[in-house]
C-alpha cells in the first residue's frame, strides 16, 4: 500500500487527481489535506472519502504541528502538493494571501517531509532518504513569464513571472529545486498550461462564461481578447503528474501541455455556440436560464445567446499575452500525449456544467457574488 498525501485535493485540479488516483489503484492510500477556502469544496469529493482509502482532514499547509502530525501518523512515501491560491485577478489584490500559501506553505510542506523522510547522514554529511519517497510540487506555465506571438516554453525557458501569483509559483519552484539542491531531496515538478474540465470554480475564464450566459449576464473579455492561453483538459494533466510522480527521474522538472492555443475571444465564442446548439438540440436545458423569455415555439427563447453577450472590459494590470508549452520532453521519456482534443473537451467540460449546475450554484454563493461585483464593477 502507497500512502500519499494529496493537498489542495478539494479544489479544481487536486479532487480530479484525488478521483484519478483512486480509480487507477487499488494499492494507494490517501490523506487529502485542504483548508476549503473559498476555492475548496468538500462535496466535489464527499463521494471519494472513505474510512480506508481516502481520509479528508481540513488543514492549513503552513500549519507546522499538523504536517508533523499527519507525516507521523500515516508514513506518507508520496505528497503531491497542488494547495494554493490560484487566481492570478485576486493575487492583484492581495498578493500577500499568495506569498503566504503558495510559498511558505510549500516550504513547510517540504520541511515536515524532510523531517520524516531523512533517515541519517552518509560519509560526506549529506542527508539519506527513505528508499521510494518523492515530494512532487505541482506548478505552471506562468512562471515563465509571457510569449510574444512565436516560439513555446520549455524546461530550459528562464523564470520570468510577471504576476504576484506566478511569482508565488516560481519562489515556491525554487525553493524545491533549492531543497532538491541542498539535502538531495527526491522532487519532481510539472509546469501545466491552463486546464479546463469539470469541478473548476467559477472565477475561471471558462465556467465563468458558461455561468454568465445561464445567469443572463455579460460577458467580460479582458482587453480586445487577443490574449492567448494553451488549454488542456483537466484528466490529461492529472495522468502526466501520475506518470511524473511514479516514473520520473527523482529532481526532475517536466512542461506539460498540448499544443492547444486558443485567443480568449475564440474561447468564448465557441462556448456562447455550444450552449446555443445544446439548448436547441435539448431544450429541457432551457430551465436553467435565468432568462425566461417565452417564445414563439412556447420554449424559453435563446435567439439572445450571441456574441452580443460579450463585453470588452478594462484589461488586467501586467496582462501576460501568450502562453504556449513545448511537451516534448515528456512526450520522449514518459511517452505521454493529451488524450482529449480540445472541440472533444470543451462540449464535455460544457455539458458538465449544466448537467451539474447545483454544484454551480453551492459553489458560487454569497461570497462569490460579492467577489463578482468587486472585481468587475470599475471595468
Ligand atoms: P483551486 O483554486 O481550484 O484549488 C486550490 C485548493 O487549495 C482549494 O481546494 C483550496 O481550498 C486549497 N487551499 C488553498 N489554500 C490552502 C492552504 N493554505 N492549505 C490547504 N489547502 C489550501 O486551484 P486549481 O486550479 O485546482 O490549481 C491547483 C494547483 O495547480 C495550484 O497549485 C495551481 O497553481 C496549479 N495549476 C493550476 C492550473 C489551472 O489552470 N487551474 C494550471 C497549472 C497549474
Ligand atoms: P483565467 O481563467 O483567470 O486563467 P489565467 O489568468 O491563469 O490564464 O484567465 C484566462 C484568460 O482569460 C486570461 O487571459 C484572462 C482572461 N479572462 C477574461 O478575459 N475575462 C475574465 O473574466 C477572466 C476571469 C479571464
Amino acid at each position: 500500500m502507497k500512502s500519499y498525501l494529496v493537498t489542495g485535493a478539494a479544489g479544481f485540479i487536486g479532487s480530479n487527481y484525488l478521483k484519478y488516483l483512486l480509480t487507477r489503484y487499488d494499492d494507494v492510500q490517501v490523506v487529502a489535506l485542504d483548508l476549503l477556502t473559498y476555492a475548496g469544496y468538500l462535496g466535489t469529493i464527499a463521494d471519494d472519502i472513505d474510512s480506508e482509502r481516502c481520509f479528508f482532514v481540513r488543514g492549513d499547509i503552513g500549519d507546522r504541528a499538523l504536517a508533523d502530525r499527519l507525516f507521523a501518523e500515516y508514513k506518507f512515501d508520496t505528497v503531491v502538493n497542488f494547495a494554493a491560491e490560484s487566481h492570478v485577478d485576486r493575487s492583484i489584490e492581495n498578493p500577500q494571501l499568495f506569498l503566504e500559501t503558495n510559498i511558505l506553505g510549500t516550504q513547510n510542506l517540504l520541511d515536515a517531509a524532510r523531517r520524516a523522510w531523512v533517515t541519517g547522514r552518509d560519509a560526506d554529511g549529506r542527508p539519506t532518504w527513505r528508499a521510494g519517497v518523492r515530494f512532487h510540487q505541482v506548478s505552471t506555465d506562468e512562471v515563465y513569464g509571457s510569449l510574444g506571438e512565436e516560439g513555446f516554453f520549455t524546461e530550459q525557458t528562464p523564470l520570468a513571472p510577471h504576476s504576484p501569483y506566478s511569482a508565488s509559483k516560481a519562489s515556491a519552484d525554487m525553493i524545491v529545486c533549492a531543497y532538491r539542491d541542498t539535502y538531495g531531496m527526491p522532487v519532481s515538478i510539472t509546469r501545466c498550461s491552463n486546464n479546463y474540465g469539470p469541478y473548476q470554480f467559477p472565477e475561471k475564464l471558462i465556467p465563468l462564461v458558461i455561468n454568465n450566459i445561464l445567469e443572463g449576464k455579460k460577458i467580460p473579455v479582458y482587453g480586445r481578447g487577443d490574449n492567448v492561453r494553451d488549454w488542456l483538459y483537466v484528466e490529461d494533466h492529472c495522468k502526466a503528474i501520475d506518470l511524473v510522480v511514479t516514473q520520473g527521474a527523482p529532481g526532475c522538472i517536466y512542461n506539460v501541455g498540448g499544443h492547444n492555443e486558443r485567443r480568449n475571444l475564440q474561447i468564448v465564442e465557441t462556448i456562447i455556440r455550444t450552449v446555443r446548439r445544446l439548448m436547441e438540440e435539448e431544450p429541457a436545458r432551457r430551465t436553467l436560464l435565468k432568462r425566461q423569455e417565452t417564445g414563439p415555439d412556447g420554449l424559453p427563447r435563446i435567439d439572445w445567446i450571441d456574441e452580443s453577450l460579450i463585453s470588452f472590459v478594462k484589461d488586467r494590470l501586467g496582462h501576460d499575452l501568450r502562453y504556449g508549452i513545448d511537451p516534448t520532453k515528456i512526450t520522449n521519456d514518459l511517452g505521454w500525449r493529451p488524450e482529449t482534443d480540445f472541440e472533444t473537451g470543451i462540449e464535455k467540460t460544457i455539458r458538465w456544467n449544466l448537467d451539474n449546475h447545483a454544484w454551480v450554484e453551492a459553489v458560487s454563493g454569497t461570497d462569490y457574488q460579492n467577489y463578482y461585483e468587486k472585481m468587475y464593477a470599475g471595468r
